[in-house]
């Protein structure tokens, strides 16, 4: 695996000095045709982060000063995001790996001074009543204000990381809450997760599960499933609670216990016959770098360790099959990465699937560069 590992993360090093070329100040989020560069935006999506945050760990690899450069090109768009007032829970995704991370890669306060911002923003969703963080729609808006989503767990570690660099206990607190909000409501009984849950947004009372993505209310959407591993092991992480412990290995353990003979999860667990089957990459990404961070965690016992890392490595073998490193007619990395679009199964490759199994990749070889913390 060490060898393979260090030939395809070098073949992506290469294909994204290509793409950077390529894309400017733009930002991929899935591809057309093979290409991401037909189907750019301008201001970043929700994925944005996954782009730079790429090319973030290119530069660690390489001290290639030429990657440095195309990531201050991009500040004044992420600047200009808040400026212009944007808000969603994925601004924790956004500026963890782009200000976060390029804080602690560079030291330069204008990084500090855009995370502290994000985060400021990201705590205005924060519902005292209910102790949750509201996933969707603007703040005026009246629809969706009691929605919380399993994805927002990966969403914490900006308010975590912003409490830890400047030592005010509030972006923390939120998140610890909105993390045990989520461990009691949004995880099932049998450790799968809900995508959605309402609640009473002006006395904070639970309402009940609900369905987005995934196929059904009651189906196991894998990219939940897998939000869910890495979110709560990465909040155990920073708050040491072992109940987010708990519940990233009991997600971590349906989720292997569940998945087929080749290891890579369809984009729902539960789909019923004749329903669309199409296989979720960045699902099997995302568990993987999950169950690498569960393999480190303090809290996990040796066997544990072990077995975490032994699943995450049999992850990214099995992805290996989907990968387009080497593939030039390819700007994309990891294929099947996006499961279902507008209601349509698709092959398509995502920019968050090609983050993660970078991501894994890295740490599968033993660079900890430790993005989410
Ligand atoms: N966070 C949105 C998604 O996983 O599709």
């Amino acid at each position: 695996m060490h060898t393979q590992g260090e030939q395809e993360i070098a073949a992506i090093v290469a294909k994204l000095t290509t793409n950077r070329r390529l894309f400017g100040t733009r930002f991929p989020h899935l591809d057309r045709e093979g290409r991401y560069e037909r189907g750019m935006n301008e201001d970043g999506s929700w994925t944005g982060s996954f782009w730079t945050g790429m090319l973030t760990i290119a530069y660690r690899i390489t001290g290639n000063p030429a990657l440095l450069d195309d990531l201050y090109r991009y500040l004044p768009v992420y600047r200009e995001r808040l400026r212009s007032g944007y808000t969603d829970h994925d601004l924790g995704f956004l500026y963890q790996l782009y200000a976060v991370a390029l804080y602690r890669t560079t030291g330069d306060a204008a990084f500090r001074e855009l995370a502290v911002q994000a985060a400021e923003r990201l705590l205005a969703r924060y519902n005292p009543h209910g102790k949750f963080i509201r996933a969707w729609g603007r703040l005026e808006d009246n629809d969706l204000r009691g929605k919380i989503i399993i994805d927002c767990m990966m969403n914490l570690p900006l308010l975590y990381n912003v409490s830890a660099i400047t030592g005010e206990p509030k972006y923390r607190e939120a998140a610890a809450a909105h993390a045990d909000n989520s461990r009691r409501h949004l995880l099932r009984a049998d450790a799968t997760a809900f995508h959605t849950f309402d609640f009473d947004p002006d006395i904070g009372a639970p309402l009940g599960g609900r369905w987005h993505d995934g196929y059904a209310e009651q189906s196991v959407w894998s990219r939940g499933q897998a939000w869910g591993i890495y979110g709560f092991a990465l909040s155990y992480a920073h708050t040491g609670d072992p109940a987010f412990l708990q519940a990233a290995e009991r997600m971590a353990a349906y989720f292997i216990g569940h998945l087929p003979a080749d290891r890579v999860p369809m984009w729902d667990f539960r789909l019923p016959d004749g329903a669309p089957r199409l296989k979720d990459t960045s699902a099997a990404a995302i568990a993987a770098c999950g169950l690498f961070e569960l393999a480190q965690a303090s809290g996990t016992t040796t066997a544990a360790a072990a077995a975490c890392d032994a699943a995450a490595r049999e992850l990214l073998a099995a992805l290996r099959e989907y990968s387009a490193a080497t593939d030039e007619t390819r700007s994309g990395v990891l294929a099947c990465s996006y499961g279902r679009l507008n209601g349509e199964p698709s092959h398509l490759y995502s920019i968050w699937g090609d983050y993660f199994y970078f991501e894994a990749l890295c740490r599968a070889t033993g660079r900890d560069w430790r993005m989410w913390l």
